[in-house]
């Protein structure tokens, strides 16, 4: 059976106490070749990791960007060593970033490259089949930007489509854009597809227990 990477992006969501009722609330069941990454914001990294390793829970930690400028006098930057303490792995590229922060290729390379330098494996996120990708990308995701947060995914033919392009130069891909638990398995049982990369639908334990189960 192919790995599945089944990956919660928390976005700008979530008090401690909120995190606290979803690690009490999230169950895991079909959990056979699926790693499931929480990606949170930065201020409940330290609490999370504390408690998945407490709890031993089937969880690894992401982070939803990296700086681009390492350590240094670069305020409200966090950097590369800071997030290695934390997690394994770093969100780059989504389009809400390369929209609302003017993020572009050069800077994004540069964050690729900073998370590299610790081993903090790169989630990249396309919005089409012919963006910029940098080398030492880990997972590549596909979330075109009208299908996320509208309730209408991209078709399962398309995201395959797009896949396939990508999958020449790497190995991973994975859908993102109005996953939830009814239409998961539409992407996940694609031959190039690997798992999925969800949002809104991440937010509420029971239903993203419900994506990992389906997936
Ligand atoms: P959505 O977001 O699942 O809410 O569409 C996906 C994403 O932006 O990563």
């Amino acid at each position: 059976m192919k790995k599945l990477y089944i990956i919660a992006n928390w976005k700008s969501n979530k008090t401690t106490k909120d995190a606290k009722q979803w690690l009490e609330e999230i169950s895991f069941t079909n959990t056979q070749d699926k790693e499931v990454i929480l990606c949170p914001s930065f201020t409940l990294l330290f609490f999370l990791k504390d408690e998945i390793v407490r709890k031993n829970l089937p969880i690894k930690l992401g982070a939803q960007n990296i700086s681009s400028f390492g350590e240094g006098a670069f305020t409200g930057e966090v950097n590369e060593k800071q997030l290695k303490e934390l997690c394994e792995y770093v969100i780059i590229g989504h389009s809400e970033r390369r929209t609302n922060q003017k993020e572009i290729n050069e800077e994004l390379k540069g964050k690729v490259e900073k998370a590299n330098e610790v081993g903090l494996k790169v989630i990249f996120c396309v919005q089409s089949e012919n963006n910029f990708v940098p080398k030492g990308v880990e997972i590549v995701a596909y979330e075109p930007i009208n299908a996320i947060g509208t309730g209408n995914p991209d078709t399962p033919e398309n995201a395959e489509k797009v896949a396939k392009t990508y999958k020449n130069n790497f190995q991973n891909i994975i859908y993102g854009g109005s996953v939830n638990k009814d239409n998961v398995n539409s992407f996940t049982q694609l031959p190039d597809i690997n798992g999925v990369l969800v949002g809104g639908a991440s937010l509420d334990a029971k239903t993203f227990g419900q994506i990992i189960q389906n997936a």
